[in-house]
């Protein structure tokens, strides 16, 4: 028997198990593809030779190849091109159904087949957005029959409850979570193990990308990768890097607002909070320095209505929810 997390995001997935010594062990793949296209009998067989020299995982789509993972963005960025992600604003949505193959090989090779029923794996799922009008039922519906086929037993959890499983456990599970990732933010507010109000807001990373993109006329691909090799938002040192600033501050305003409105809205939902609770930020977005100096700042200006004791990052903020996934299937 064996128990697993999965976080299934817009720009990685990650898978959690349980190590020989027990400490948790993540594997981790970039949620994109890029179509190649053959022009010759003789080319195809030479692109097929060359992807299987790198040990790229892909798929045989007729003449073409697809190719899934971070192979997909290398190779999209030595042609000049743009990599495909299967998932927009956290979920793959029935109007891009197409891209569902890709998304399976992806969880695929990240979890392998199973043959024991009792194997359990529990994946996560993005909260309904508050500025968006799309659902995440088809998602997780189909999500979960996909694992039922590997042979897994399944079940969805709440991305921000994950953070939460996997931060606040010495804190009695009270708090609230915010999950900074490339389509969306998440939020949590849990209370004594209850997670009481869950909801999303459509701004995150790919906002930034986008943005500056637009801004400076350059790709948003290449400013995300310039983001990722590490960015430093109160001293920024590149035009690029100035520019990207700008958009954090810009996504952590347009998400604390709506939080606080949301919140403000959903009073009676919540506790009376007796004491201050920690506030955790993570997503690959709170991975750029400054990131919670930034969000206090921010929330300095806002009329938050749970009393906040401290805001720090997740200790690690590309795998906990993953590793809160992979706590509650152990439950
Ligand atoms: N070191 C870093 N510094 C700044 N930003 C980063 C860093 N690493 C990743 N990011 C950005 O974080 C975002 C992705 O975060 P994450 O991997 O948590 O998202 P996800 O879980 O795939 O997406 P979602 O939860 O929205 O479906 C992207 O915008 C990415 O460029
Ligand atoms: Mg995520």
């Amino acid at each position: 028997m064996s128990n697993k997390g999965l976080d299934i995001g817009t720009n990685m997935l990650v898978a959690a198990s349980v190590g020989k010594d027990g400490a948790p062990v993540f594997k981790m793949q970039r949620d994109a593809f890029y179509k190649i296209v053959p022009k010759s009998e003789v080319n195809k067989n030479s692109i097929k030779m060359s992807l299987e020299k790198r040990g790229a995982n892909f798929l045989v789509d007729g003449d073409n190849f697809i190719v899934v993972g971070e192979d997909a963005l290398e190779i999209a960025i030595e042609r000049n091109d743009v990599a495909k992600r299967p998932l927009k604003k956290g979920i793959i949505s029935p109007r891009e159904k197409d891209s569902l193959p890709m998304l399976k090989l992806i969880i695929k090779t990240l979890l392998g087949d199973s043959d024991d029923a009792s194997d359990k794996v529990v994946y996560s799922v993005p909260a309904r957005p508050v500025d968006g009008d799309f659902d995440i039922i088809y998602h997780t519906e189909i999500m979960g029959r996909y694992l039922k086929e590997l042979g897994y037993d399944s079940f969805p959890l709440n991305e921000g409850f994950a953070i939460a499983l996997s931060e606040l456990l010495d804190e009695g599970l009270t708090g609230v979570c915010l999950s900074y990732g490339a389509g969306m933010t998440n939020i949590v507010v849990v209370h004594e193990g209850d997670p009481l109000v869950e909801f999303s807001v459509t701004r995150s990373g790919d906002y930034i990308d986008q943005s500056v993109g637009t801004a400076l006329d350059i790709s948003p691909s290449l400013v995300q990768l310039e983001k990722e090799a590490g960015v430093d938002i109160l001293e920024p040192t590149t035009k690029i890097m100035e520019a990207v600033s700008v958009y954090y501050a810009a996504v952590i305003n347009y998400t604390l607002s709506n939080i606080v409105y949301e919140l403000n809205n959903r009073k009676k939902e919540l506790p009376i909070f007796k004491t201050e609770v920690p506030m955790i930020v993570s997503g690959g977005l709170s991975l750029a320095k400054g990131f919670t100096d930034k969000i206090k700042e921010s929330l300095g200006h806002m009329d938050f209505p749970i009393p906040i004791k401290e805001i720090r990052r997740a200790k690690d903020p590309l795998t906990s929810v993953a590793n809160g996934c992979m706590l509650a299937a152990q439950l």
